[in-house]
């Protein structure tokens, strides 16, 4: 069993990163293999809307969402983690959410059966970003609601995290959880 998780700060030490990697950990503990993808490390350009990508074998961007999205097809879990930005998904993980329409227009369903959100805010526009991913897993796997498991926390500068013992709790409890669906599978 693995997990894939795609997380869409553009800080690779920053507040989402660290508690993807707390919700890996324990998910680890439970013998599930893991991945973290930090989008920002890779080039994954936006949807450029061509809309015929049915008609091609690949998209026509050279970039590295080919590959990423292959993980993210093929993982048992996945684990997706953005920073609220205007209320919203991180422009990362947004070209990321994007670029999967050509798996739709492919037919091409992910083969996960649970997942994780792991959102992070300084302020206030969580749940518009959770309502926007949870919609977005929805409509990539269908993922029934009692196999999506949410964590949301706030904390500004970067690592601000490494300071709050309950988000980190509830991000290893999280970890734990997705473990627990995928072992019982
Ligand atoms: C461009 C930008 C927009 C932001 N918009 C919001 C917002 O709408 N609501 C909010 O609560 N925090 C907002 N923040 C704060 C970040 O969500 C917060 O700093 C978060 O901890 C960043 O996550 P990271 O450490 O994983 O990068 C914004 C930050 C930036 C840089």
């Amino acid at each position: 069993m693995k997990i894939v998780a795609i997380v869409g700060s553009p800080r690779p030490k920053g507040n989402t990163s660290l508690l993807v990697d707390e919700v890996l950990k324990a998910a680890a503990e439970y013998g599930v293999e893991t991945e973290k993808i930090v989008l920002g490390e890779y080039k994954v350009g936006p949807c450029l809307g061509h809309d015929n990508c049915s008609s091609f074998a690949k998209c026509k961007q050279e970039d590295d969402a080919p590959w990423i999205l292959e993980k993210y097809c093929q993982a048992d879990g996945v684990v997706l983690g953005s920073p609220v930005y205007y209320y919203n998904m991180t422009a990362q993980m947004k070209a990321f959410v994007d670029r999967n329409y050509f798996l739709y227009r492919h037919d091409i369903t992910p083969k996960a059966t649970c997942a994780g959100l792991v959102v992070v805010g300084g302020g206030a526009g969580l749940d518009h970003t959770v309502r926007a991913l949870r919609r977005f897993l929805k409509l990539s796997f269908d993922v029934p609601d009692d196999r999506l498991v949410t964590l949301t926390g706030y904390a500004s500068k970067v690592g601000e995290v490494k300071n709050k013992q309950p988000l980190l709790e509830e991000a290893r409890k999280l970890g734990r959880r997705v473990a627990e669906m995928l072992n019982q599978k």
